[in-house]
C-alpha cells in the first residue's frame, strides 16, 4: 500500500510502498477513506513529540472495515469506523473508574510478539498508534468504533481527533454549565472544535482570540459571541475588558508558552484554564503561584478531550447529523496523499482550518 513516511525530522514526508500485516486474532484492516490532518502530526515531524523513525503519522482517520481477526466480535467487514488512538485495555484502574483516554496500554497501540504490523522488506516501519497517512490501517479492534453509514466519511475523519478534542475539552474536561463565560485561544481544528462545544454546552459568552482575521469569522460563523485579533493589543486585556474581570474557562487550543500564560490571566478568579494546546516536550511555562493560589483559578490539563471515545464519537457523529456540530466549514482543503506536504506547510501558515487526506 502507499504510505507517507516520516523518516528524518524537519524533512518532507516520503510516499512509498509499505507492506501490511493480515488482521491477528483481536486486529481490524481497515482501508482508510480520509485522514485529517493535526498539529500533533507536525509537532513530531518538528521533534517536538519525540518519534522512532521511520514511521507513518497520521491518527485522525475514518474508514471502512475490510477484514477482521478471529476473535473480533464488534466489527465486520464493510463498516464504517472512527480510529482513535486512545485504545484501551478495560481492566485497569484508568479504564475502571471511566478515564480510558489515560489507559494506552503499549499492546494495544504495537504488537508485543515482536513482529510488526508495518513492514518494508521485512523491516519493522514504527507505527503512530494509527499510522492513517496510508492507504490501509491495522490496529487492534479497540482503536476503532463503527458510526452510522449515512455520515459522510470525510466529516467523520475530524472526529477521530480533533473535534474529539476540542469538544471533549468543554464538555467532559471542563464540563463548561449554561451561561459560562468562556475564551478559546487559537481557532485551528481543536479550537474550533473547543468553541463548538462551549456552544453545544450553552455558554452564554465564547469568546475566540486567533491572529488570523479570516479565522475570527469562520469562529463568529461557529458561535464565537465577540472575537479579538492576538495581533492587536493586548488579548489578556482585551478578555478582562469585554467580561469585567475575565472568563469562567479559558482554553489554550496552540501551544506556545505565551498563549498559556494568557490562558491563565484570561480567567476569572475561581476560574479555570484548560492546557489543550501541546507545548514542545523540552519547553516550560513558568505561571504566577500566588495568581492561581489567591485567585483560586484551575489549571487542567486536557487529554483527547477526557474521551470514552465508543460513547463519544458516535455521540458527536448525532450532533453533526442533527445539525449541532458544524464540520462543513471546518474543512479549507480536501487533498490527495500526494499532498501531504504542502498540507503541512499550510498549517504552518495558518492557511487552513483543517486539511484532509481524501482516498480514492
Ligand atoms: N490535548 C490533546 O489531546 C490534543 C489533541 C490534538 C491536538 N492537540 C494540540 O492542539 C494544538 C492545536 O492543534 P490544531 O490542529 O488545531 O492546530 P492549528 O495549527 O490548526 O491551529 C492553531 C491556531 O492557533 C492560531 N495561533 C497561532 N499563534 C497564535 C497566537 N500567538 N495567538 C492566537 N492564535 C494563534 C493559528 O492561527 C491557528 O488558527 C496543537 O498543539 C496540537 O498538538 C492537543
Ligand atoms: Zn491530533
Ligand atoms: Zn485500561
Amino acid at each position: 500500500m502507499k504510505a507517507a513516511v516520516l523518516r528524518e525530522l524537519n524533512a518532507p514526508l516520503t510516499i512509498e510502498n509499505v507492506d501490511i500485516d493480515k488482521p491477528g486474532p483481536n486486529e481490524v484492516l481497515t482501508r482508510t477513506a480520509a485522514s485529517g490532518i493535526c498539529h500533533s502530526d507536525l509537532h513530531i515531524i518538528e521533534g517536538g513529540i519525540p518519534m522512532a523513525m521511520p514511521c507513518i503519522l497520521g491518527h485522525e482517520p475514518s474508514g471502512i472495515v475490510e477484514a477482521v481477526g478471529s476473535d473480533v466480535k464488534d466489527f465486520k467487514p464493510g463498516d464504517h469506523v472512527i480510529g482513535c488512538l486512545n485504545a484501551w485495555c478495560g481492566t485497569c484502574n484508568y479504564c475502571l473508574t471511566g478515564r480510558p483516554h489515560l489507559c494506552m496500554p503499549p499492546e494495544m497501540l504495537m504488537r508485543l510478539d515482536g513482529t510488526s504490523r508495518l513492514t518494508q522488506g521485512g523491516s519493522p516501519v514504527v507505527q503512530f498508534a494509527l499510522s492513517s497517512f496510508a492507504e490501509q490501517m491495522l490496529t487492534h479492534e479497540r482503536a476503532l468504533v463503527k458510526i452510522k453509514d449515512e455520515m459522510p466519511l470525510d466529516r467523520a475523519s475530524l472526529i477521530g481527533c480533533g473535534v474529539t478534542t476540542g469538544i471533549g475539552a468543554a464538555l467532559r474536561t471542563a464540563k463548561v454549565e449554561p451561561g459560562a463565560t468562556t475564551a478559546i485561544i487559537g481557532c485551528g481544528g481543536v479550537g474550533l472544535s473547543a468553541l463548538q462545544g462551549c456552544r453545544i454546552a450553552g455558554a452564554g459568552r465564547i469568546i475566540a482570540v486567533d491572529t488570523m482575521d479570516w479565522k475570527l469569522e469562520l469562529a463568529r460563523d461557529l458561535g464565537a459571541t465577540d472575537v479579538v485579533n492576538g495581533t492587536e493589543g493586548d488579548a489578556v486585556a482585551q478578555v478582562q475588558e469585554l467580561t469585567g474581570g475575565g472568563v469562567d474557562y479559558a482554553f489554550e487550543c496552540i501551544g506556545l508558552q505565551p498563549t498559556i500564560k494568557q490562558a491563565v490571566g484570561m480567567a476569572a478568579k475561581g476560574g479555570a484554564a484548560v492546557l489543550v494546546g501541546v507545548l514542545p516536550i523540552d519547553q516550560e511555562v513558568s505561571l504566577s503561584a500566588s495568581e492561581i493560589t489567591l485567585q483560586e483559578k484551575r489549571v487542567l490539563g486536557s487529554f483527547m478531550g477526557s474521551n470514552a471515545f465508543r460513547r463519544d464519537m458516535p455521540q458527536y457523529v448525532d450532533y453533526y447529523l442533527d445539525g449541532r456540530l458544524r464540520l462543513d466549514e471546518m474543512i479549507s482543503k480536501r487533498i490527495s496523499l500526494d499532498e501531504i506536504n504542502p498540507a503541512f506547510d499550510a498549517m504552518r501558515g495558518g492557511e487552513v482550518a483543517r486539511s484532509v487526506i481524501v482516498f480514492d
